[in-house]
């Protein structure tokens, strides 16, 4: 299993996942236009395709927000949802994220396990925040830097 940039020929693979992960999937012009806006874009690649994804971006300054993760059924409990996600952590302490950020449906079992099995801690429930009237739990995971990492300019001086 790899795990590389997104291109734009994988975008078929990706709506096929998107599909069939979520009820309220994201259009492929949405995903198109959230990565051509700069959002980080990962696949993780097994026997030749697509086999999840990850798309995250820098809310603010300091704040990461993951937007979107799936893996294809098929694939799912072989830690690819894991490797997904510390990528795009270590691409996140590059840019100095101190936080990372993420909203999951409360009815979402899996995925809130998934995120508390990777260090997220679970935050006050969003009531109402999904256009079905579900409500969202605010996940968070505070970025830890090891000594000689990169760390933010102000904190240095
Ligand atoms: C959430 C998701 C990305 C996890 O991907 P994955 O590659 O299967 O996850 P991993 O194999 O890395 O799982 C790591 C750990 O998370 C937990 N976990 C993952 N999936 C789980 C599930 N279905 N039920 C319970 N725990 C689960 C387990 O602790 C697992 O470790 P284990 O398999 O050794 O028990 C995947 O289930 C998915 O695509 N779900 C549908 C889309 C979705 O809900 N995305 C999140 C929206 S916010």
């Amino acid at each position: 299993m790899i795990i590389r940039e997104f291109k734009r020929q994988d975008i078929k693979r990706v709506l096929e996942i998107e599909l069939t992960s979520f009820n309220d999937p994201y259009p492929a012009n949405v995903l198109v236009d959230i990565y051509n806006l700069g959002a980080g874009f990962l696949v993780a690649q097994q026997d030749n395709m697509v086999v999840g994804y990850i798309i995250f971006w820098i809310r603010f300054e300091n704040d990461g927000h993951i937007i979107s993760i799936a893996v294809d059924k098929k694939y799912q409990r072989k830690k690819i949802g894991t490797q997904l996600v510390e990528t795009a952590q270590e691409i996140f302490k590059k840019y100095n994220v101190k936080n990372i950020r993420l909203e999951v449906r409360k009815g979402n079992h899996a995925a809130r396990k998934f995120y508390r099995n990777m260090g997220f801690v679970e935050r006050t429930p969003v009531i109402n925040y999904y256009e079905d009237g579900e409500d969202a739990v605010i996940m968070d995971k505070f970025l830890e830097f090891e000594e000689g990492e990169v760390q933010n300019k102000s904190e240095k001086t």
